[in-house]
């Protein structure tokens, strides 16, 4: 087997000049944003993407909210200081419930927040029993308990935390076949089949690759609920009251924040049709 050749971004300012405007950066801990983004990028391929995946901090969902608040402030200050962005996306349930407050507290620049899409999912509820599968810190969260006394009081809802699942999107996927993916979901759908909900709400972006999947091997009794499509529309609405720059290029960019998992993010960067760049120098 070839070794995998590691590539480094020295100094991004160089290029910053060089990227075309309206520039919105979009932070996960790995791959789950890829599909929030691709939405965006193909209904306005005029603006410029920058897409970080935070791989030296992988996982998110299992980390306490002090640690994982100060990481993704941290990883923001990093892509501020590289590109100036004029708008975030954080394409991260575990990050959104988690940081967001303090993400805007702190920098002077829009952010889009992605969270388990429990309103629409208790909308379309004929039963009043709604699923929600995220990260262990998601699942147990303060912002998620209000999301659900907000919109799904009179509801049952029934929780679980799929971390293994998330580790085989960002680390099995690429290369995994239909078996594998069927495979990946099948302990958590016989858990909701088994407590009768009619709509599962994908509360966590990893889990977006394998939505056909989710869908399939659930039945079409239980409909899947995700957040693509609002948070896209959120997003390209901002984007689109913000001036096109001319003396730039429109860029669509996928950079990590550590290395070891190159072969992957080619094969994602691929899929996706978007330039990898390698670890972005990030402290
Ligand atoms: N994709 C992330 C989410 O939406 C987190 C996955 C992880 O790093 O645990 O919650």
């Amino acid at each position: 087997m070839m070794p995998e050749m590691h590539s480094t971004i020295s100094s991004t300012e160089e290029h910053a000049g060089l990227i075309g405007r309206p520039r919105l950066a979009v932070l996960d801990s790995g791959v789950g944003g890829l599909p929030y983004l691709h939405w965006v990028y193909r209904e306005f391929p005029a603006a410029s993407y920058l897409y970080l995946a935070d791989t030296a901090a992988f996982p998110y969902g299992n980390r306490g909210a002090d640690e994982l608040t100060g990481l993704v402030l941290s990883r923001i200050d990093c892509l501020q200081a590289e590109f100036q962005p004029d708008l975030y996306l954080i394409a991260c349930n575990t990050a959104s419930v988690v940081a967001l407050e303090s993400l805007r507290k702190q920098f002077n620049v829009p952010f889009v927040g992605v969270v388990p899409a429990v309103k629409p999912a208790a909308i379309k509820s004929r039963k009043r029993r709604i699923g929600i599968i995220a990260t262990s810190g998601t699942v147990v969260n303060t912002y998620t308990n209000r999301l659900i006394a907000e919109f799904a009081a009179d509801c049952t809802v029934v929780r679980y935390a799929g971390q293994d699942i998330v580790d085989f999107v960002e680390r099995s996927y690429a290369r995994s076949g239909p078996d594998d993916r069927l495979n990946a979901v099948r302990e958590a759908c016989a858990y909701f089949i088994d407590q009768d909900v009619d709509s599962l709400v994908l509360g966590c972006t990893h889990f977006l690759h394998l939505r056909s999947e989710f869908q399939t091997v659930l039945g079409p009794e239980i409909e899947v609920v995700d957040s693509v499509e609002g948070v896209g529309r959120q997003v390209l609405r901002k984007l689109r009251e913000l001036p096109v720059e001319a003396s730039g290029n429109p860029t669509y960019r996928i950079y990590t924040t550590g290395f070891g998992a190159e072969a992957s993010y080619r094969d994602f960067s691929r899929i996706y049709g978007a330039e990898y760049q390698g670890a972005l120098p990030c402290p």
